[in-house]
């Protein structure tokens, strides 16, 4: 099975990490994000990646110049300038040369979904087009899709006002595309999937969804980039997987608590260090707290600072000693 793997989004709700790093390319406990993409399609027997990418492409050659990753060939794609996802499915799509039954995912999606039961499914029906579904609580940041009895889409609504939703069962960003599928997307300009080409095949009555309530987080926030990897920890998906690295260094008197902190990191003594992420080469300084947070690769955390409430620190940036940031995005994000 191929894959094509979307990855070329700004991540402009992760900034000022994704102003150096695309947000695939940031860190997930021990691997990036896009490793743990990959190593998940492969268990479900994807064998080759097409990357659907443009911003910050350098950034992933340097990570992969042997062009594999989680142990699966990568190729890839290119954009000229962003086409937005129905037209960087296209052009990733044609780059890689499918002519055959293919996947798309969501390179932000971090999911235990099963993609081989989608295919099936797909094939089962005969549909042109098949997506996971999976339930959220608030439908109106995702695209909404009500579905008959028997799995046949009635419509896509991406992002509705809450109270318009007409379900709670959204796109969970994994598709099962005929290659028919890009003959309805124009060439050379963006057009947007959910928006478009959707709700073109919707109204063919060729479009067909599969429900899962398999673990699913998209992790394009502060709060879900920082729950992925306490869910990780916490042994949400699969067996837990240990929050220190053991090349981090945390003097004994520190107390870190529910949180990761990778390869590199320094928590100096009389630190706290609850609910977050601290990621690699990063130094909270003695009497620091840092609380629901990350703090980027590099920074530092003066002392007896405090950096609270969902507070993202960007790469290699000071936080002034006794200073407090709570809810706050440092550097600024304007
Ligand atoms: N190559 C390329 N080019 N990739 C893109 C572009 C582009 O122009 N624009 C976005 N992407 C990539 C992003 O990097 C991401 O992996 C994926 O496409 C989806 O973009 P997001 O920006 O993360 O979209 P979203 O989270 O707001 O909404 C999407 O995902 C939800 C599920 O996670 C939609 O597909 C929703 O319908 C869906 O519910
Ligand atoms: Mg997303």
């Amino acid at each position: 099975m191929k894959a094509v793997v979307l990855v070329g989004g700004f991540g402009t709700r992760l900034r000022p990490l994704t102003l150096s790093t695309p947000k695939q390319m940031l860190p997930v406990v021990d691997r990036s994000m896009l490793e743990h993409v990959v190593g998940t399609l492969a268990s479900h027997g994807v064998d080759e990646v097409v990357l659907s990418l443009g911003y910050k492409e350098d950034v992933f050659r340097d990570a992969y110049p042997d062009a594999v990753c989680a142990g699966v060939n990568l190729r890839y794609a290119v954009e000229p300038e962003p086409l937005d996802t129905a037209g960087a499915v296209r052009f990733a799509a044609m780059a890689a040369g499918i002519n055959e039954t293919f996947i798309v995912v969501n390179g932000d999606v971090f999911t235990d979904l099963d993609v081989g039961e989608v295919w099936r499914r797909h094939h089962e029906v005969g549909a042109e087009g098949t997506i996971a579904l999976t339930p959220v609580d608030d439908p109106s940041r995702y695209g909404v899709v009500p579905t008959d009895a028997d799995g046949r889409v009635l419509g896509f609504v991406e992002k509705p006002p809450r109270d318009e939703a007409p379900t709670n069962w959204i796109n969970a960003g994994t598709y099962v595309f005929e290659p028919s599928v890009l003959d309805r997307i124009d060439g050379g300009r963006k057009v947007s999937i959910e928006r478009e080409t959707f709700p073109a095949i919707v109204a063919d009555g060729a479009l067909w969804a599969v429900q899962s309530d398999a673990y699913w987080v998209d992790a394009g926030t502060p709060a879900t980039y920082l729950q992925i990897q306490l869910d990780l920890i916490d042994g949400l998906r699969g067996r837990a997987v240990p929050g220190v690295s053991a090349e981090a260094s945390v003097a004994d008197d520190a107390v870190v608590e529910h949180s990761v902190v990778m390869a590199g990191a320094v928590v100096e003594s009389g630190a706290v260090v609850r609910d977050s992420a601290i990621l690699a080469g990063a130094r909270v300084a003695a009497g620091a707290l840092v609380e629901g947070s990350v703090v980027g690769p590099g920074a530092s955390i003066g002392a007896n600072a405090k950096v609270a409430g969902l507070s993202i620190i960007g790469y290699d940036t000071a936080v002034e000693p006794d200073a407090v940031v709570v809810s706050s995005k440092i550097p600024e994000v304007v």
